[in-house]
């Protein structure tokens, strides 16, 4: 089914598809919003560090002032109620909350928070919280990082601490947000921080992440309470470029990499056999102890999905190379001539139904919330600051309309985040990449509401019957 276009407010979906129960959120993550790096006993993080290295970030950009939330933190509240939104997806800085990486919390950090979840609930918005959304105190970089298996119950310790002050207010927490980036872009590619080049450490660091996962979900569990634990993988789909076998091939093992060794221990208590073939041929294993795979598959309640583009894969490109740059099975077009965004990637919402159904199929029981879902576009504001950003729009309504189809499908999916609530800082990209429904002036650190913010809240309110 189409959506239905109107002059008013852009694209409108049908609204029998969605039920009055569907949780709409927007969300955001600390380094990307907050800056005032240095305030109230914050520590640098991996990301701090990174954004000074030459190079490695867009223009030089940093998270040092960012959309300097941690200031207008009440504003920006305000501005998600304007919205409409049930929920607020936010993470926790670490450095902030637990300077050191391991010790005494911080109550300056941990009071800002507090008064977040605080502000939100007086304006009825139910506050989600990540606790691990890429910042890593510095300090634990130093100490071996990820890589190092401690790291994984100096999580499960700091996650205790945000726990038992947010608890009594926050119903949901997700452990980590796309531990693949964290693993494989920091660790492998290097083009996140910490920068590091070392495969097997980004394979090191896959394990610990999910470690860290299973250590803090059983502990926060065990005191008490009536929420839901989670976390969030960046889930795209793997398909073969042709029939040939080699394509299919490739397919399998980015399929594998990106997707399986997450899910499978998460909910089988397994690392994919095939993976785990493959890693071996090359002298590398997940560095797995007794009894680990029994705490990473440790039951939880609700699967993040954040979903951005679908890609296919060839065994190997004109040039006869059988992996990118980035160690991926070759990629080509998707399919060629799809449209994509300004980050290039390639516009694929039929796969996001596609990917929702297989995630029902293969890992069933979970209840899935679409924790991200946005496009980055170059918007223009009009003479009069209006942002009519119509190609945002119509990505977030085919996507909500994928979701939709993939519930009439029969998956059990419950809510849908728009990434983001306001332009950020996107990591390598620094400040060129615009994700927000919300546009920030980062001279006058001015938002303004962009015609998708407005198609989102109209739908909201369309859903709803209201
Ligand atoms: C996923 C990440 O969680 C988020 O931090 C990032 O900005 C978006 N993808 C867009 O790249």
């Amino acid at each position: 089914m189409n959506p239905t276009v109107t002059a008013a407010s852009g694209l409108i979906l049908p609204e029998a598809d969605l039920p009055a129960t569907f949780q709409w959120g927007v969300a955001t993550s600390s380094y990307q919003i907050e800056g005032a790096i240095a305030e109230d006993g914050r520590t640098p993080s991996i990301w701090d560090t990174f954004c000074r290295r030459p190079g490695a970030v867009h223009a030089g950009d940093n998270g040092d002032i960012a959309c300097d939330h941690y200031h207008r933190m009440p504003e920006d509240v305000a501005l998600i109620k304007s919205l409409g939104v049930d929920t607020y997806r936010f993470s926790v800085a670490w450095p902030r909350v637990q300077p050191h990486g391991r010790g005494p919390a911080n109550p300056a950090g941990l009071a800002f928070y507090d008064r977040l979840v605080d502000e939100l609930l007086a304006a009825e918005i139910e506050p989600w919280v990540t606790l691990y959304h890429w910042d890593l105190p510095q300090e634990l970089e130093d100490a071996g990082g990820w890589p190092h298996r401690d790291t994984a119950y100096r999580f499960a310790d700091y996650a205790m601490m945000v726990f038992d002050r947010l608890a009594d207010r926050v119903p949901t927490f997700t452990t980590l947000n796309e531990p693949w980036c964290s693993a494989w872009l920091g660790y492998f590619v290097g083009v996140h921080a910490p920068g590091r080049t070392d495969h097997d450490d980004a394979i090191r660091a896959v394990h610990h992440l999910l470690l860290g996962h299973g250590l803090a979900t059983q502990r926060m569990r065990a005191a008490g309470g009536d929420h839901r634990f989670g976390i969030t993988l960046n889930t795209g789909t793997a398909d073969p470029l042709t029939d040939a076998p080699e394509d299919a091939e490739a397919a399998r093992r980015a399929d594998g990499m990106g997707l399986r060794i997450y899910l499978d221990p998460l909910r089988h208590g397994a690392y994919p056999a095939d993976m785990v073939a493959e890693l071996a041929e090359r002298g590398a294993a997940f560095p797995v102890r007794d009894g680990d795979l029994s705490i990473i598959s440790t039951p939880f309640d609700v699967l993040g999905v954040n979903f951005y583009f679908g890609q296919d894969f060839s065994g190997t490109d004109a040039d006869g190379r059988t992996t990118d740059d980035e160690g991926h099975p070759v990629v080509r077009g998707v399919p060629p001539g799809t449209a994509r965004t300004a980050m290039d990637w390639p516009i694929t919402p039929e796969r996001l139904t596609r990917l929702l159904v297989r995630l029902h199929r293969d890992y069933p029981g979970l209840p899935i919330v679409i924790t991200e879902n946005g496009a980055a576009f170059d918007d223009a504001p009009d003479e009069d600051g209006f942002i009519r950003d119509d190609d945002r729009t119509e990505y977030l309504a085919t996507h909500l309309e994928a979701v939709a189809e993939a519930r009439r499908q029969g998956t059990d999916v419950r809510g849908y985040f728009a990434w983001s609530l306001m332009d950020n800082f996107e990591w390598a990209e620094g400040y060129a990449k615009r994700f927000g429904i919300v546009h920030v002036d980062y001279e006058t650190q001015k938002r303004t509401l962009k015609q998708s913010g407005m198609w989102f809240r109209d739908t909201i309110r369309r859903v709803r019957g209201a």
